[in-house]
């Protein structure tokens, strides 16, 4: 290793006089560890695992391995996360690997600070002082997954592009973690202040290096504001018929809601919700859905007791802020229903938008809805299979606008992540819109209205998702085999359905999903099991590819109902038929032995 001889003068100075304090490269040992297998959301582990000394240094030398050498040397790196337990710790080490490989420079949101849609954008859009901007970014979160030092902690690399590292790189990364014998690691940069707006410089031996502070949220408010028109937003959140609420689940989401909301929009204090980034999220589980978002759940009236006032618009995000949940005055928004409303208005609500759509896109076991929309204007649409990169692919192509998946993610091609909080802007716009010309002493067009509307015109798609977690792989295993062979046969499965329940249509195909990525030609298989009806329904099985114990069924069930005079009905009623349906087919009793979800969203 580059060891300075002793008795060195580590001093040196910069052109402009700036003290730089130099520091050396050491060559640590080191032995690989099992399982650092990254998905494209990255390496997910107890934090007890990350905490075992070199576990971290080795999967992050191992990710500088794997990109070319002559990009890492003198390149922008930006390091942050969603500000869980163990980040500050981790944020530390990477500075010093970084500075070891010849990177050039650290960008640090303050606090170790940034949302993943943030660090996407910053790694798009981000210029420095030097003109320069980022190759890459680790982003610490293990997203919707509690945090504190007996929960979890996460680490995932993104490109270029803004989006998450490929197939082709996270399996090189981990090829790299089951041989590695050394790290790279600076000796004599201190612990850098994250919490201090200010640059801090040395000097290594392959050059200067950085580390930049900044405020975690200047770069993706502006963004922000070129997508959104904030003073339309300002004026509906002006109105005093207009409330409003928002859970950050003591996640990152919450940085960017004091700053947007309040400073920006103008929203009361009182709007907002956990706002407090927390390293273990309140002991919670910062997962915007009806289930852990107990309090918004409650402030919107969906639980009991019903409060007296309860706000018009509530909405929630993920610990890292990609996810989102939409709730209206005791309503709640579907995620697919979500990104249908979305792409529906988005030319006349949104300024990004203003010239038309490039086409839409949804994950397969995303409800039908988009497509209904995208029939009706006219737009492309893709269905892929479920995981955010798919969604890239397209965006890079120019060929999709907006898209989103029923796992509570909604976003647009402005980044390579799914944004909470630009779709709950996207849909304060809709409300803005719709509410243009509504006096303020008129009824307000509230979120319930503009769903109902929006089934008006292009019919409803009752959903409901069933989970079945910590199931015997063994068990979930059979089951799939069981339905891929049963899908091929659709008299059998058109008999079944016949005795079980007579009233629901029969099946018209049945397949096991596969994906062409039209971009690059690459072919996803095995992404679950699909009915379709006769009268627009879908039964959907996969496997889970996020659990952590076991393995997770998850079962998706969807009722189209284009008839404007059936689209008020309580879902959990209207599916009850097909639910039936998908049990007895799938034998979910007899292979699991569970009578009943774990989950039900
Ligand atoms: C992550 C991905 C999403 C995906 C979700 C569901 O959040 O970023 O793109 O939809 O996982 O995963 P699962 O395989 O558990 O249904
Ligand atoms: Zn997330």
């Amino acid at each position: 290793a580059d060891r300075a001889p002793p008795g060195t003068d580590h001093r040196h100075y910069s052109q402009v006089g700036v003290k730089m304090v130099s520091f050396e490269v050491i060559e640590q040992q080191t032995k690989p560890f099992d399982g650092q297998k990254p998905g494209t959301s990255g390496l997910r582990k107890k934090v007890k695992v990350f905490q075992q000394e070199h576990y971290l240094a080795n999967f992050v030398q191992s990710s500088f391995n794997a990109l070319p050498a002559d990009r890492v040397k003198g390149s922008t790196i930006v390091v942050s996360g969603d500000g869980r337990y163990y980040s500050k710790d981790a944020i530390q080490i990477i500075i010093r690997i970084a500075a070891a490989n010849g990177v050039a420079q650290v960008w640090v949101g303050q606090d170790g600070l940034l949302s993943t849609p943030a660090v996407s954008g910053i790694i798009r859009d981000r210029v420095g002082s030097k003109g320069e901007k980022a190759y890459g970014g680790f982003i610490l979160t293990a997203s919707h997954n509690a945090g504190g030092p007996d929960e979890d902690f996460g680490i995932k690399y993104n490109t270029e592009n803004g989006g998450p590292a490929l197939e082709a790189l996270t399996d090189q990364i981990y090829e790299n973690t089951k041989t590695i014998t050394t790290y790279l690691i600076a000796e004599g940069i201190p612990d850098i202040d994250i919490h201090k707006i200010a640059t801090s410089s040395f000097s290594g031996p392959s050059g200067p290096f950085s580390v930049e502070v900044f405020d975690a949220t200047e770069d993706y408010v502006k963004m922000m504001k070129q997508i959104f028109d904030f003073e339309a937003i300002s004026r509906l959140l002006a109105r005093p018929d207009f409330t409003f609420c928002y859970d950050a689940l003591h996640g990152v989401a919450g940085v960017y809601a004091k700053r947007i909301f309040l400073q920006e929009l103008g929203a009361q204090e009182s709007s907002l919700l956990n706002c407090t980034p927390k390293e273990d999220f309140g002991g919670g589980h910062p997962d915007p859905n009806l289930t852990y978002a107990k309090q918004l759940v409650k402030t919107m009236g969906l639980g009991s007791p019903v409060p007296e006032e309860i706000p018009e618009f509530g909405a929630a995000a993920d610990g890292d802020a990609d996810r989102n949940m939409i709730l209206g005055k005791k309503f709640f928004v579907t995620p697919s229903d979500s990104v249908a409303i979305i792409a529906a208005n988005a030319v006349g609500a949104i300024p990004y938008f203003r010239n038309g759509l490039k086409g839409v896109a949804r994950s397969m076991p995303t409800s039908a809805a988009l497509d209904v929309v995208a029939k009706g204007l006219g737009l492309r649409q893709f269905e892929v299979p479920t995981g955010w990169k798919f969604f890239g692919n397209l965006m890079d192509a120019g060929m999709c606008s907006i898209c989103g998946e029923e796992s509570f993610g909604t976003g647009s091609d402005h980044i390579r992540e799914k944004d909470g909080i630009w779709a709950v802007l996207a849909w304060l716009s809709i409300l803005a819109y719709r509410n243009r010309d509504v006096a303020a002493d008129d009824k307000l067009v509230t979120v319930e209205d503009i769903v109902t509307l929006h089934w008006g015109i292009y019919g409803r798609h009752y959903y409901t998702r069933y989970d079945y977690e910590n199931v015997d792989a063994g068990a979930a295993k059979n089951l799939m085999s069981h339905l891929v062979k049963l899908q091929s046969n659709l008299t059998a499965v058109n008999k079944i359905i016949k005795e079980t329940r007579p009233e629901v249509s029969g099946v018209k195909s049945g397949d096991e999903f596969e994906y062409k990525d039209p971009v690059d030609g690459s072919v996803s298989s095995h992404q679950g099991i699909r009915f379709l009806f006769k009268d627009g329904s879908r039964l959907v099985f996969r496997l889970s590819g996020t659990g952590s114990v076991g393995a997770t069924i998850r079962l998706y069930i969807e009722q189209y109902q284009s008839d404007k005079s059936k689209t008020g009905a309580d879902a959990s009623e209207t599916l009850a038929p097909l639910v039936d349906v998908a049990l007895v087919l799938s034998k979910m009793e007899e292979f699991t032995g569970r009578s009943a979800p774990t989950v039900i969203t």
